[in-house]
């Protein structure tokens, strides 16, 4: 967000030593500070405007697609299979978790142990897994 800041820093410190250099020779002093007024003005404007706009395109680029993403092939099965199967595979503990049907099954109590640390016993998920399993059941658990 406001990705602008400095490049604006930059060109506002820029024209005002443009125009100290160059120009006070040639204007009166006051003429001198109105220009550095108007420029200091306009770069706050362009400022804040873009500080309105990167928010903007952060609520709308950054919401949906956090979970657009996931799915359950490419990052939910092999969190799974990695931290999970060497307990709750088949004939393992209960709830079994080899298969989608197994998973979704069961979505709704995996994500609240995950979420709440409890599981993986004797083990951890870092929080971009955690945070990939609660979209992924979030969003129905979908054999994606
Ligand atoms: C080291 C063995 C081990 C690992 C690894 C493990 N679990 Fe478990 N899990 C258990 C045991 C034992 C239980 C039985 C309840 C208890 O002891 O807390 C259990 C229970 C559960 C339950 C049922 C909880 C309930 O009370 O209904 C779920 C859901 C679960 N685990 C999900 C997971 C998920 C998801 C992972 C991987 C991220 C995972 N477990 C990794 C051992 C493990």
């Amino acid at each position: 967000m406001c990705q602008l800041l400095f490049e604006v820093i930059e060109y506002k410190v820029f024209f005002i030593s443009y125009f100290a250099n160059n120009n006070s020779k040639l204007m009166n002093v006051n003429s001198c500070f109105k220009i550095i007024r108007r420029v200091t003005l306009l770069f706050l404007l362009v400022f804040f405007a873009s500080c309105l706009t990167n928010v903007e395109e952060d609520m709308i680029e950054l919401e949906p697609n956090a979970c657009a993403e996931i799915t359950f092939a490419a990052t939910i099965k092999p969190i799974i299979d990695a931290n999970c199967i060497q307990c709750h595979g088949s004939g393992g503990i209960f709830p079994e978790l080899t298969t989608h049907t197994l998973i979704q099954s069961h979505a709704g109590s995996v994500k609240s142990e995950v979420v709440s640390r409890e599981m993986p016993k004797q083990g951890s998920l870092t929080q971009d897994e955690i945070d990939a399993i609660v979209c992924w059941v979030d969003n129905g658990a979908l054999n994606n």
